[in-house]
């Protein structure tokens, strides 16, 4: 029969690990923007765009992977007749920044021709990449195109002249997860806003 032994010592290194602290309770993590502040947010912005979209055939445009928990609730906030589509792009990015070129990696499944198009993001960050996606959805015969992010991370910003329509928050210049938003694919699960404090532990 396997037989497993545990030293006394490996029972004492575990048990700080183990502590109380869950992907949640994370010590890396300082929360920065709350589950309650962001469903009290989310209520405004929908009520805001419910108002502003009235008259409109609202199409909302969700950019993967980051928007998926923003948009879904975002749209149960918006008290309209609407439908969804989703889209994917990588943007090479070099070691410094990203550079503003885009691939399409999915594409909407509906034209927008005639439609108003509300593109739901994550966080804008540079720009470069919402700038190019906006100028791609720009040549395809939409009514309008406007611009919403749950974040604005607006000092890293190289596309000044990128208007954001409706906005979460505004955020400082730090690495921040949680609510979809992720470090290397981990935290998108965390119902809260956190900054990371050492991203090399992320
Ligand atoms: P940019 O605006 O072209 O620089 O790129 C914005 C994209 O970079 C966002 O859609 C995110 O995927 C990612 N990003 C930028 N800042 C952060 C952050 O603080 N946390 C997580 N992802 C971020
Ligand atoms: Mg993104």
């Amino acid at each position: 029969m396997l037989k497993i032994e545990i030293t006394k010592t490996e029972i004492m290194t575990a048990e700080p690990m183990l502590g109380d602290a869950t992907e949640f309770t994370n010590h890396n993590l300082e929360v920065l923007f709350s589950e309650k502040q962001i469903a009290e947010r989310i209520r405004e912005l929908g009520a805001e765009i419910t108002r502003d979209y009235a008259k409109d055939d609202l199409v909302l445009v969700s950019v993967l992977k980051g928007s998926c928990v923003f948009l879904a609730d975002l749209m149960r906030a918006i008290d309209l007749r609407l439908t969804i589509d989703f889209m994917s792009v990588s943007s090479y990015k070099n070691e410094l920044q990203s550079s503003g070129d885009v691939e399409i990696l999915k594409d909407l499944s509906n034209s927008i021709r005639g439609k108003d198009v509300l593109v739901v993001e994550d966080i804008i960050d540079t720009g470069l990449t919402l700038s190019r996606l906006l100028d791609i959805l720009g040549s395809r015969g939409a009514n309008s195109i406007k611009l919403a992010s749950f974040l604005d991370k607006p000092e890293p910003r190289i596309k000044k002249q990128l208007k954001i329509d409706y906005t979460g928050f505004v955020v400082p210049n730090k690495f921040v997860v949680g609510y979809g938003l992720d470090a290397a694919g981990r935290y998108r699960n965390l119902p809260f806003i956190a900054v990371v404090k050492d991203p090399s532990r992320a």
